[in-house]
């Protein structure tokens, strides 16, 4: 699909139907039944940077800011072991104050400890640091440009630079990472254009992983009155993207959740086949919120595990054996 009709499609003129239809025969031929289930790990919500749109920006004083240490971090990777999780995600807000070198000790622990496959989500790093983290066995990294279009990033990111972004996910895919990225939809603003560019970027850097989320507007920050975005403007975005990337890994997200029940259910039906139960400390979990609304709160990992399970099952679904690592390198 070329642009115009990614825009067209995108349109919620559009009716929807036929490409989610399509969106989950390309998954099933591409990526399978399988669901693979990765252990998210909140480590911290301190921040450098003041995102307009995030919960946990620099400048929302309203957080209580925690840090995790190293042994909790583990804790939490065991958890994601026991509930046979084939990894684990490592996120945090951009908090430096975990230098490059202690991060990359509890990644090797991690591998050593578990043999859980490990993907890190805490920001941009300098080149050397990306090497040096992938030194230490992490195999993936999740960095979302958030979206394509420069004006709105400037506007979103004030402390933030494009190109700079775009420099990361160079210098990780170099490193060796299986690299991930996305974008919000329903940000104000965004163009039905900037949108079929951002999945005309996703095919462009054959990107092993693509995560999609709905903008919910969250207290504390510059955005706070502004309208949240819809479920189906997210649906699609996931939907195209499964159309145009093929064996991308793309996970049914957190925020498709806040905003509906059944909004990962419904994004395991358009092309996601991936999800990410939440394996934090639960008397952290409610700090960590970039979004009002966020799932699973208070449910303990056992708790998110059962449900995932039960999620599955009611889409005749089943969970992927093994870590999930890229599609890309075997097609
Ligand atoms: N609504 C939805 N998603 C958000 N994120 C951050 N703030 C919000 C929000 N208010 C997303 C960003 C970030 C990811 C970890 O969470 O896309 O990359
Ligand atoms: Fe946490 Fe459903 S995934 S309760």
């Amino acid at each position: 699909m070329n642009k115009k009709e990614l825009a067209a499609a995108l349109s919620p003129d559009t009716d929807p139907a036929p490409f989610f239809a399509l969106a989950d025969k390309v998954r099933r031929e591409r990526v399978g039944d399988a669901v693979h289930l990765r252990g998210l790990i909140e480590f911290s919500n301190h921040c450098r940077r003041n995102c307009f749109y995030c919960g946990i920006r620099r400048g929302n004083a309203g957080v209580r800011r925690f840090r995790l240490d190293a042994e909790r971090i583990l804790d939490c990777a065991r958890t994601a072991a026991a509930l046979k999780y084939g990894s684990v995600v490592m996120q945090s807000g951009e908090d430096l104050s975990w230098g490059t070198a202690e991060l990359a000790g509890v990644v090797e622990r991690i591998k050593v400890e578990t043999g859980l496959a490990v993907t890190l989500s805490v920001g941009e790093r300098s080149r050397e640091d990306y090497r040096a983290l992938r030194a230490a066995g992490a195999d993936r990294f999740l960095l979302r440009f958030e979206t394509s279009d420069r004006r709105l990033f400037a506007m979103l990111k004030p402390d933030s630079d494009y190109d700079e972004r775009f420099r990361c996910l160079a210098w990780l895919k170099e490193a060796g990472f299986q690299v991930g990225s996305g974008v919000m939809t329903g940000l104000p603003g965004q163009s039905l254009e900037s949108m079929a560019d951002d999945i005309l970027i996703f095919k462009e850097l054959e990107l092993d992983m693509v995560g999609i989320g709905p903008f919910i507007p969250s207290p504390g920050t510059p955005l706070a009155g502004a309208p949240a975005a819809t479920l189906e403007s997210a649906l699609r975005m996931v939907a195209l993207t499964r159309i145009v990337t093929g064996n991308a890994h793309m996970p049914a997200t957190s925020a498709m959740g806040a905003i509906d029940p059944n909004g990962r259910q419904k994004a395991l039906r358009c092309g996601a086949n991936v999800l990410m139960p939440n394996v934090s400390p639960v008397e952290h979990r409610a700090d960590y919120s970039l979004y009002p609304g966020k799932i699973c709160v208070s449910e303990a990992p056992e708790r998110c595990g059962a449900c995932v399970d039960a999620m599955l099952e009611s889409l005749g679904r089943v969970r992927a054996e093994g870590p999930g690592h890229s599609l890309k390198a075997a097609a």
